[in-house]
């Protein structure tokens, strides 16, 4: 089995993707390493390159056992539609604009996270950045609800979550 890649988006790569990327990557090393998934992240926007994850991001991912600190944001490239195989939104402004940059062929590999959360309640992921603690905890409430999600869909229908 080939390993399978996905790339996390938000819009500044550095609150809510980087700690997607480091939850599903911590999951997926804990609880399904046959699996080989391989996790990345970008923004849509290019306000943050280079830059180190927020410091509230990175202390909230800290207290539940992530470690963010090595991640630096980038933004989406052109290259990442033939990359990844799943590309994974956190919310619809953030969809709709990877809708528009993807080639035609492959905007089946766009998908938001949480549509793999369905008992989560919510489709999207809220943009913490400038909004309190809680809503930083409440970020990574859902995405370990997506990245949980997620993992469960891989295993039972890889080829129907990859859409071959
Ligand atoms: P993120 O949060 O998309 O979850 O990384 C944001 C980070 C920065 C900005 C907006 C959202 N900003 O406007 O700079």
């Amino acid at each position: 089995m080939k390993p399978m890649r996905i790339l996390m988006v938000c819009l500044g790569n550095i609150c809510r993707s980087p700690t997607a990327e480091a939850v599903l990557r911590s999951h997926a090393e804990r609880s399904a390493p046959d699996l080989r998934l391989q996790v990345d992240s970008a923004g849509t926007a290019d306000y943050h390159v280079g830059e180190p994850p927020d410091p509230r991001s990175l202390a909230a991912a800290a207290r539940r056992g992530y470690d963010l600190s090595g991640l630096r944001a980038r933004q989406v490239r052109l290259q990442d539609f033939d990359d990844f195989d799943l590309i994974l939104a956190m919310d619809r402004a953030v969809l709709a604009t990877l809708q528009r940059s993807a080639p035609a062929n492959r905007r089946s590999r766009l998908k938001l996270l949480l549509e793999f959360a369905p008992q989560a309640g919510l489709l999207e992921v809220p943009d913490p950045y400038y909004e309190g603690e809680a809503t930083f905890e409440q970020v990574l409430d859902l995405v370990e609800a997506g990245a949980r999600g997620l993992l469960v869909a891989i295993r039972s229908a890889r080829g129907a979550v990859l859409g071959d």
